[in-house]
């Protein structure tokens, strides 16, 4: 028995910012984003939010599928943008999207946040609790961003995407995933400080913070190695795979980890050129992108792999 995706849904914020549009805001330019990141553009929230991008991907997987949202067991959202603490962005798309019936909870891997859903939806399935799961990322990130800090506000956008899965005769092969807190504060936003009537805390949430270089660092080791561990556990080579859907964080990060692999660019599709850095939403996002756009086959075999803050890390192979 395997669990396999057979929906998949996408929606992206409305508004479409080029890199020259943002050099108006913030003192960059066109050619330094585009020749360090691979960005050209990224969509900017201004009515949407991360319920309503996550809702809309979700409807859209469904619809694929041919399932109504009453027949849905589990909806997990991955977002390190939800928008409220409680109650969580799975439990608000339950209501929008009137799936009365599911299991809803949120997950914090950030980058990897996707990949991490996908993993315990498909233990789910697996043990029999739940037939089929919905597993989204969706994204708000400019909510977060320091638009005073060029090295970070530049990369990151706004969007969702979800999968649908059930059991099937093939699927999901193998996941691997890793976590390296000691090294989290490389990547991070801190949430509201204690306050209370013995400690006066600040109010007002921070932004995030990163030091490029470090997470630059991780990435091109860690992905490539998380990438050849679920290969090898699935007795497979890189020269096995049609599709290697990376994270979508900077394209010199996936060339490095197509050098690393042996493997040609070529079957390393990629979005960030239109969308920048969508965190939890950049694989899904990817996967929709392959199944309405490029032709990806029953049988074809993908190998997935995301890192993110945390820190942390995910492979996955997928028969799709
Ligand atoms: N526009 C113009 N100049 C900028 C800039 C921007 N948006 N951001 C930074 N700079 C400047 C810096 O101020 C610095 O100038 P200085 O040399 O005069 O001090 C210079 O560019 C180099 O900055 P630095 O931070 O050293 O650049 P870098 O070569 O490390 O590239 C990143 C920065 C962010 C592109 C790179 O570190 C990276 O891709 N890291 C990984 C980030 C990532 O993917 N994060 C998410 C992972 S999930």
């Amino acid at each position: 028995m395997a669990v396999r995706i057979i929906g998949t849904g996408s929606c992206l914020a409305e508004k479409e910012v080029t890199n020259d549009e943002l050099a108006k805001y913030v003192d960059t330019s066109d050619e330094w984003i585009s020749s360090r990141t691979g960005i050209k553009k990224r969509r900017i929230a201004i009515e949407e939010t991360t319920t309503s991008m996550a809702s809309e991907a979700a409807r859209r997987a469904l619809e694929m599928a041919g399932r109504d949202a009453s027949e849905v067991d589990l909806i997990i959202v991955a977002t390190v943008t939800p928008d409220y603490y409680t109650p969580s962005v799975a439990c608000q798309v339950q209501a929008e999207i009137g799936a009365d019936n599911a299991i809803a909870f949120d997950v914090n891997a950030a980058c990897s946040g996707f990949v991490f859903a996908l993993n315990t939806a498909k233990m789910y399935i697996e043990t029999g609790y739940t037939k089929n799961a919905l597993v989204i990322g969706a994204e708000t990130l400019s909510k977060i961003m320091d638009w005073n800090d060029r090295g970070t506000c530049v990369l990151f956008g706004d969007g969702a995407g979800a999968a649908y899965l059930e059991e099937s005769d093939m699927g999901i092969i193998n996941i691997v995933q890793g976590s390296i807190g000691k090294k989290g504060m490389v990547l991070n936003c801190r949430a509201r400080k204690t306050n209370n009537v013995f400690v006066q805390g600040e109010i007002e949430p921070d932004f995030l913070h990163m030091d490029g270089q470090e997470v630059y660092k991780f990435a091109v080791r860690q992905c490539p190695k998380c990438l050849l561990e679920a290969l090898e556990k699935a007795d497979m080579t890189p020269e096995d795979i049609d599709y290697f859907v990376l994270h979508q964080a900077n394209v010199r990060i996936i060339q490095s980890v197509a050098k690393r692999l042996k493997a040609p660019i070529e079957k390393f599709p990629m979005t960030l050129d239109y969308t920048g850095n969508m965190s939890a939403a950049s694989v899904p996002v990817m996967l929709d992108e392959l199944v309405r756009e490029r032709g990806i086959k029953r049988g074809d075999k993908v190998a997935v792999s995301a890192f993110g803050a945390g820190l942390t890390y995910a492979a996955a192979i997928i028969e799709w």
